[in-house]
C-alpha cells in the first residue's frame, strides 16, 4: 500500500470589498462563475439592503460572506455601543436576505485598534484584513493590478479587490483585471478558495 505524500497546499483567497451593487457586483459574479472559481465577500448593510438580490447571488453561487459594518464606518472612532450596531444591522440585513450571518469582520480602512479588535471578537467572529492590495479602487491599471499580484501573492495570501465604490464610482479596471488575474493565479497552480475554507 502506498502512503500519500502531503501535498503543500497552496491556496489563495481573493476578497470583493463594500458591495454589493447592481452594476459591477454582477459583472464580477459572472467572471467567477465563469471560471469556477469561489470568493469572500465583505459587504455593507446599507448596499444590502439597497440590492439585496445580489447579495442572494453571492450566496446562491457559493461565495462567504462577511461584514463590513453598515455604512462603512471607520470603527476606531465609534463608541463600543455603535460599533455593535454598525456589525448588528448588517448581520440582521444579511440574515433576513440570505439566512445566514456573516461568520467574520472586515473593518473598513482596515482601522482597528485594540479595543475594536476586542469589540468585534466578542461578537465571536475574526477580523480578516488582507495582505495583497493592488489598489483597484483607487482606478489602477489593469497591468499594474496584476503586476502588484504577481510581486506580492505567496501561499496563504489574502487579495483585496472591490466589487463597489472606488474612486468616482469607477470599477471598470477591476472588471477587466479579473480574468487576467485569475489566469495567473491558475498558472502558477493556485487553488482559488474562500477566507473559511483557507488553510
Ligand atoms: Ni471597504
Amino acid at each position: 500500500m502506498q502512503e500519500k505524500s502531503p501535498i503543500p497546499s497552496k491556496q489563495v483567497a481573493l476578497t470583493f470589498d463594500d458591495g454589493p451593487d447592481g452594476k459591477y457586483t454582477p459583472k464580477i459574479l459572472d467572471i467567477l462563475k465563469q471560471h469556477n472559481v469561489k470568493a469572500t465577500f465583505f459587504v455593507v448593510g446599507s448596499q444590502v439592503s439597497k440590492y439585496p438580490d445580489f447579495l442572494k447571488r453571492i450566496h446562491e453561487e457559493g461565495h462567504a460572506i462577511g461584514n463590513h459594518t453598515w455604512d462603512h464606518a471607520n470603527l476606531t472612532k465609534l463608541t463600543d455601543a455603535k460599533i455593535k450596531q454598525e456589525l448588528k444591522e448588517t448581520d440582521d440585513w444579511v440574515e433576513q436576505t440570505v439566512g445566514i450571518y456573516p461568520s467574520m469582520v472586515r473593518a473598513p480602512y482596515g482601522a482597528i485598534s485594540a479595543s475594536v479588535k476586542e469589540t468585534v471578537e466578542k461578537t465571536g467572529r475574526p477580523l480578516i484584513g488582507w495582505n495583497v492590495d493592488p489598489r483597484d479602487w483607487a482606478g489602477t491599471a489593469p497591468k499594474d493590478i496584476i503586476a502588484n499580484i504577481q510581486t506580492h501573492t505567496k501561499p496563504g495570501s489574502v487579495i483585496l479587490l472591490h466589487c463597489f465604490g472606488g474612486k468616482k464610482g469607477n470599477l471598470d479596471n477591476t472588471v477587466k483585471a479579473l480574468p487576467d488575474i485569475i489566469a495567473y493565479l491558475q498558472k502558477e497552480g493556485y487553488q482559488m478558495v474562500t477566507i473559511p475554507d483557507l488553510k
